[in-house]
């Protein structure tokens, strides 16, 4: 393995996963766990969990679950090598050189020197003299030395290769200009700045790195906007503009807007829980990384009709995460940036205040997509708008809109109310389908959820399952195993996790989910953590132990009838095993 054993060992001693997961997720303490929303699937009640005292995570919904650098790779979509790297970066440890698997990682870094490098000639540029109408332009747009500061706005000169020369002059390689997107490569094999004459927005991560950068031309010129593409360290769907201020503030709220304008404007009035999306409409990733980090969103996008339809979108994703979704009505106005201009903060604080519940925004885009003069379209209608009602958590709610509804829809207040019941009994169904579903999980946790990993024969793999969780708990059982080979186990991965288990205890290394780590895939690591849920009966480990074996066996007996299973076939084994060290 690349990264010596001894600085995981370390690694996971000094990082603390509920520390380490709360930054992500919001955290309840119940009994002996940590409760939250699950970072890896939308959800609204928490079945998301974290253990403090086995330092792991596991999702009872979607199953997921691992160690603190599972947790990272799963989180940043990053693989192993640079989940231990930034681990290793928030405790302040060095990964120690190593060829092979650390080159990605030596790679990401240099091209978040890069950036940092690049954001800070660009900002150099904005303030140079001879750029003064670069400053101008962000002045005339009433941003104020501070905020150009706060933000690190920039600008690219409006030549060819003004940043390849700079770069490179700095050390930096061709190959890493176009890596990190700030160098293009025409037809002819031409390499050239990508951002040229623009005011630059450097685009930054939680961790504080600059991953990227947005430039705006000064004039009319297109395209308006020009986005670094997505690079190693730069996923446009995973990162939100402004989240790293956002997140530190106190308002408890995020107001997310379209465009960097928008949401730098916004901080400058005050609003410090401003963020953008992209160039992008929100996504799934993005949904959840605002409802980690909150329990109210303010949709603030454009009044356009472009606007009011990324919103509508934008309210489906958000609503599914389970938290109050708000959507900002800014009239006189085309966005956010311009209202603040006219009218001032305290009135966007107005605004936000008497900003709609998202059920008046959706019941009017229901009733603009029907033609209310058509009796079938109006009924298709009624029974739409009943539906969206109906999911209102407040019976006082669910009256009011009805009742309004029922008036503009010209029927009785009684048959609208009548609509909307029928409509929450088909919603009731449907959610204790799925609440029986949740209860039913250890039921059915009896199968684990990937067909790769099925189990052939469900006694033994059973058997199997209270093995490999007795073993991860205390490796020392060992000693107490008699003839079980890891060509025994009638489950592919517990008989490789077995032996794993076994070398590392018969090396005197350590046996930890992250010693594993690196051997399983996420698949097989996921329900490695999901049998280490199974409460484990401290009485009497060693008959239970025993009980197993017998199990796998028997069961193995029944199944090939030609294994043989005694101290030979350890014996075996271990010759096996030797054979192959000393051939290593
Ligand atoms: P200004 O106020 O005109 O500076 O822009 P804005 O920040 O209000 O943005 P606008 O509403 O015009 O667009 C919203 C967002 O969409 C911008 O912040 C950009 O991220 C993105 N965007 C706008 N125009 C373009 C474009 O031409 N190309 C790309 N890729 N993205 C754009
Ligand atoms: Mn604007």
């Amino acid at each position: 393995m690349a990264i010596p054993e001894s600085f995981l060992e370390e690694l996971n001693a000094r990082t603390d996963i509920v520390d380490l997961i709360s930054g992500y997720v919001t955290l309840t303490k119940k009994g002996n766990r940590y409760w939250g929303l699950c970072p890896f699937h939308s959800e609204k009640t928490p079945s998301f969990s974290v253990s403090p005292e086995r330092q792991m995570y596991y999702c009872f919904g979607c199953h997921k679950g691992g160690g603190a650098i599972q947790f990272v790779m799963e989180q940043e979509g990053v693989g192993f090598p640079d989940a231990v790297g930034i681990l290793a970066q928030r405790v302040g440890m060095t990964v120690p050189e190593s060829r092979g698997s650390g080159d990605n990682r030596k790679k990401r870094e240099r091209l978040y020197q890069l950036n940092r490098e690049a954001a800070r000639w660009f900002h150099q540029n904005l303030m140079a003299p001879e750029n003064r109408f670069a400053l101008e332009y962000f002045t005339n747009r009433g941003l104020s030395k501070r905020t150009i500061v706060n933000f690190g706005l920039g600008y690219s000169y409006d030549r060819w290769d003004m940043l390849i020369q700079t770069m490179t002059g700095k050390g930096y390689s061709k190959q890493e200009l176009l890596d990190a997107g700030l160098v293009v490569k025409n037809d002819k094999g031409r390499l050239y700045d990508r951002f040229r004459g623009r005011v630059m927005f450097p685009i930054i991560d939680l961790r504080g790195n600059v991953i990227g950068f947005g430039g705006r031309v000064l004039d009319n010129g297109t395209p308006k906007y020009l986005n670094s593409p997505d690079t190693i360290i730069y996923n446009k769907s995973k990162n939100l503009f402004a989240l790293n201020l956002a997140r530190k503030s106190k308002q408890g709220r995020i107001i997310l807007t379209e465009g960097y304008m928008d949401t730098i404007a916004l901080h400058q009035a005050g609003f410090d829980c401003a963020v953008a999306s992209l160039g992008t409409s929100l996504t799934p990733d993005h949904a959840r990384m605002i409802a980690q980090r909150t329990q109210e969103v303010v949709i603030s996008y454009d009044s356009d009709s472009a606007g009011v339809n990324a919103a509508q979108r934008a309210i489906q994703l958000l609503d599914k995460t389970g938290i109050r979704v708000k959507v900002l009505k800014v009239t006189g106005a085309k966005d956010p940036d311009e209202f603040i201009k006219k009218y001032g903060a305290a009135a966007f604080q107005k605004l936000i205040d008497g900003s709609e519940n998202h059920v008046e925004f959706r019941l009017l885009q229901v009733k603009g997509k029907y033609d209310l003069t058509q009796d079938d379209q109006k009924v298709a209608c009624i029974q739409e708008l009943a539906e969206v009602i109906s999911r209102l958590p407040g019976s006082a709610e669910r009256e009011v809109y009805g009742n309004r509804m029922a008036k503009e829809m010209e029927i009785t207040p009684e048959t609208m109310q009548r609509e909307i019941r029928r409509s929450q009994k088909r919603q009731t169904r449907w959610e204790e389908k799925q609440q029986a579903r949740k209860v039913l999980q250890p039921v059915q946790m009896n199968q684990p959820e990937s067909r790769a990993l099925r189990y052939d024969n469900m006694r033994s793999g059973k058997a199997e399952e209270g093995v490999i969780a007795m073993l991860m708990n205390d490796p020392n059982l060992l000693s107490k195993v008699r003839g079980l080979s890891p060509e025994d186990f009638t489950v592919p991965v517990f008989g490789r996790i077995y032996q794993l288990i076994w070398e590392r205890w018969t090396e005197d290394r350590p046996v930890s989910l992250n010693a594993l780590g690196p051997e399983l895939t996420a698949e097989e690591m996921n329900h490695l953590v999901s049998i280490l849920q199974q409460p484990i009966s401290q009485s009497n480990q060693e008959q239970a132990m025993e009980d197993y074996i017998n199990i796998i066996q028997t069961e193995g007996l029944k199944g090939s009838g030609t294994s043989d299973l005694d101290d030979d076939a350890l014996m075996a084994f271990r010759e096996k095993k030797s054979w192959r060290n000393q051939n290593e």
